[in-house]
């Protein structure tokens, strides 16, 4: 047949080649569109088209950038709340108790004293939860390091306090007295929250030579863990206002312990920021 001459003047070839083209433009488009619509994407095989379809997906599926650290937005560090308990109520973990901070009321009594199932001088009383962790430490001195540790005193109601302070005044004088036992109404003991812990033994109990007995290394090393801070350390005599007692154990709960533990701060006073308090005001 002859050539047909075009308006445009192209011959028939040319035109079938751009037809060509054209065709194969629409059907590339079509399946960009009918991919889009189907939830593939050009390229990648739609799972009803090929057997192997996961496996193909796994393998066209690109692999995620990491975001470098500078663009991520900064994760919110928890902060301490050191607001979350009373440090006045005497029936709060975190009350503080010292020369300027009596008990108020003085003759506070804690109202679920029990009484604490470990090895004792005098049969000891604590509020429940603290009676709770003094057993769990105390068994793991035991499993842990095959220590026996035992209670040589636990709570002290204002009348117990009493008469140990007199005791202490009456055989040493009022100054030497007042820097190793609280008055009454000023103890810790009378909250139902503090202990003083030695060894089965006895050896060195209640004195600071405690300190270096595997006993006293051991709590000072971990009683954090069930809560409790060595109250009286060697070094902040003129903070606390007592001499070092390696025995003396104030629980204040796991919380506040590993806080204060983690931030290297050994006293209430220091945490709260309270006044130092070496003598009565
Ligand atoms: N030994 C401590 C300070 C007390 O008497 O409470
Ligand atoms: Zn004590």
């Amino acid at each position: 047949m002859p050539e047909l001459a075009l308006p445009d003047g192209e011959s028939r070839p040319v035109r079938r080649r751009t037809l060509a083209i054209l065709v194969f433009a629409v059907l590339a488009a079509a399946s960009v569109v009918g991919g889009a619509l189907s939830g593939t994407v050009p390229g990648r095989t739609s799972s009803s088209d090929a057997p192997s379809a996961v496996a193909s997906a796994a393998v066209a599926t690109p692999t995620p950038r990491a975001t470098p650290a500078s663009l991520l937005p900064p994760v919110p560090v928890p902060v301490f709340d050191r607001s979350a308990r009373s440090i006045d109520d005497p029936a709060s973990a975190w009350v503080v108790v010292n020369k300027h901070r009596p008990l108020q009321p003085a003759d506070y009594s804690p109202t679920d004293l029990v009484a604490v199932p470990v090895p004792h001088t005098w049969q000891p009383q604590l509020r429940q939860e603290a009676s709770a962790a003094v057993e769990q430490m105390f068994a793991a001195a035991r499993d842990e390091a095959g220590l026996t540790l035992a209670s040589n005193s636990a709570y002290r109601g204002f009348a117990a306090q009493t008469r140990v302070y007199d005791a202490a005044v009456a055989a040493r004088g009022v100054a030497s007295a007042d820097s190793s036992i609280a008055r009454p109404g000023s103890s810790e003991h009378q909250t139902g929250l503090a202990i003083d812990v030695g060894a089965e033994s006895g050896r060195c109990s209640l004195q600071a030579c405690f300190g270096d007995t595997p006993e006293g290394l051991w709590l000072a090393e971990n009683a954090v863990r069930f809560g409790f801070l060595l109250r009286y350390p060697a070094d902040k005599v003129a903070v606390t206002g007592y001499e070092f007692e390696p025995w003396h154990f104030r629980f204040i709960g796991a919380d506040l312990a590993t806080e204060m533990h983690d931030q290297g701060i050994t006293t209430l006073e220091e945490f709260f920021g309270l006044p130092a308090a070496p003598g009565y005001s």
